[in-house]
């Protein structure tokens, strides 16, 4: 990991688990209060011991391989290669097995002061697993799941790619706690049909977070540019001058930004 005062550079490859998170304590590279970032590197499916919900965070799961099972409002989701679903604090859930060798991200935003409630033990926790499983599996996911509750969304959608599919104002899904775009430019000429000039800004309250997924991305910080290659993550504090420079096709990754509610974005 890189630590700069202006940016955070993240290696993401190779590991597995919660990786930033409150719990790393403020003197180390791996704190932030807004945000929860754990990752699977290809592992066997697992499974929670219990169903449990969050006081204070909204929960992410981005599939990037394999197959991942949850139960989520007494829904049973297959979340598919390119998908994510994303649950409300105060919802039961848990992950419940999968198929082939899973690589995921899971986030939890913002993650300071949350706490997991863990149902009370039941007896026949595998028993209503069964049954939800045997209903839930066989229809679409999207069908029941109360918008309140939570969101599932197909990242091989166009619809849903290479614009805000979270966050505020015209988007798929709308919260006020965090924005996430996933991209996925094969091309340079596809990029120009999707995205405007990005100018050099800072934000007055957000961190902004840019993931690569596949290739690599430059970004312009302060008085810099930094690369982000393949499975690396960049973190950028508010006030912080930044500016997207470029992109090495076919391009894959992923932009969050929080909070957002009282965020000013001001050119530099
Ligand atoms: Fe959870
Ligand atoms: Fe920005």
């Amino acid at each position: 990991m890189i630590l700069m005062t202006d940016y955070e550079l993240y290696n993401l490859n190779e590991m597995n688990g919660w990786i930033i998170g409150p719990e790393f304590g403020i003197n180390t590279p791996y704190y932030s209060s807004l945000f929860n970032l754990g990752r699977t590197n290809y592992l066997s499916p697992w499974k929670d011991p219990m169903f449990h919900y969050h006081t204070k965070s909204i929960e992410i799961y981005l599939v990037l391989h394999g197959e991942l099972w949850i139960i989520i409002d007494e829904i049973a989701v297959k979340l598919k290669e390119k998908s994510m679903l994303l649950v409300q604090p105060g919802v039961f859930h848990a992950v419940i097995g999968g198929k082939g060798t899973i690589q995921h991200l899971g986030m939890k935003i913002p993650s300071k002061e949350d706490k997991k409630i863990i149902k009370e033990k039941i007896d026949d926790y595998e028993k209503i697993i069964e049954n939800i499983t045997k209903s839930g599996f066989n229809q679409s996911p999207y069908r029941q799941l109360d918008p309140n509750h939570g969101f599932v969304a197909d990242l091989k959608d166009e619809s849903n790619i290479n614009c805000w599919l979270i966050g505020l104002w015209d988007v798929q899904y709308e919260t006020e706690k965090f924005c996430f775009a996933y991209i996925n430019l094969e091309t340079l000429e596809e990029k120009n049909d999707h995205s405007h000039q990005d100018h050099l800004h800072y934000h007055t309250e957000s961190t902004e977070w840019y993931f690569t997924f596949k290739n690599s991305q430059e970004i312009f910080v302060k008085d810099k540019i930094v690369k982000v290659p393949e499975r690396y993550l960049l973190k950028i504090p508010k006030g912080v001058p930044h500016k997207q420079l470029s992109l090495s096709f076919p391009f894959e990754g992923a932009t969050i930004r929080t909070p957002i509610l009282d965020d000013k974005i001001k050119l530099n």
